[in-house]
């Protein structure tokens, strides 16, 4: 039987959404079965992760945070991932990432850090990674006007946010190998 894998995730602004979308196509093609949940667009009903022989779980980082949908979810299913029985991937998409020498740094921030606080062990099954993320402000962007604003004032310190731009800064042979090494052990 084909084993069945979740891939739960919340993005703000859409860049971890099409990273969950693509894993989910390199997870059909390679005969899984896969549950794609945006947890922002869920209903109530529980999601229960020992149905599942992975889990992978993303989300976007906006002013240092976690959206609150997706930290939520690990933190109310911290059992099964210390159960150790299940793999589990996780995974952001953070501007700050995206700079290969800063991704130590901004990994134990938003990855390290999260863990402890919420309990949760970083035992054998779980694998993790921040990926860069894209910071649109070209006249299509999806951003409200106030994070626009927001995201203007930072960029006048930062030249990789460039006004009136859409800059992608994911590095998807990066993000390949994320979801590589997650097939590979899954078996
Ligand atoms: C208002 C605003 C604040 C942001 N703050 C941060 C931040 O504190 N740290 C960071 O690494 N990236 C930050 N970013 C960049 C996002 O992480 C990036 O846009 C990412 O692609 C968002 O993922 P999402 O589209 O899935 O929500 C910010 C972006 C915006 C628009």
């Amino acid at each position: 039987m084909s084993k069945r894998v979740l891939i739960a995730y919340a993005s703000r602004f859409g860049s971890t959404e099409e990273i969950s979308i693509k894993f989910k196509q390199t997870l059909e093609e390679k005969g899984f079965v896969i549950d794609l949940v945006n947890l922002k667009a869920r209903k109530k009903e529980k999601l229960d992760m020992t149905d599942y022989s992975g889990v992978l779980i993303g989300s976007g980082i906006r002013i240092a945070r976690w959206t609150k949908e997706a930290k939520k979810f690990l933190k109310n299913n911290t059992k099964a991932i210390n159960d150790n029985k299940i793999l589990v991937g996780i995974y952001l998409s953070s501007g700050e990432a995206a700079d290969p020498y800063k991704r130590p740094t901004i990994i134990e921030k938003y990855l390290i850090d999260v863990f402890k606080e919420l309990g949760l062990n970083l035992g054998e099954n779980v694998l993790y990674d921040a990926f860069g993320g894209v910071f649109d402000l070209s006249k299509n962007t999806n951003l409200s006007w106030i994070n626009k604003k927001m995201l203007n004032m930072v960029g006048d310190e930062d030249p990789n946010i460039v006004r009136n731009e859409r800059r992608d800064y994911r590095d998807w042979d990066q993000i390949n190998r994320f979801i590589d090494n997650f097939i590979r052990k899954l078996g």
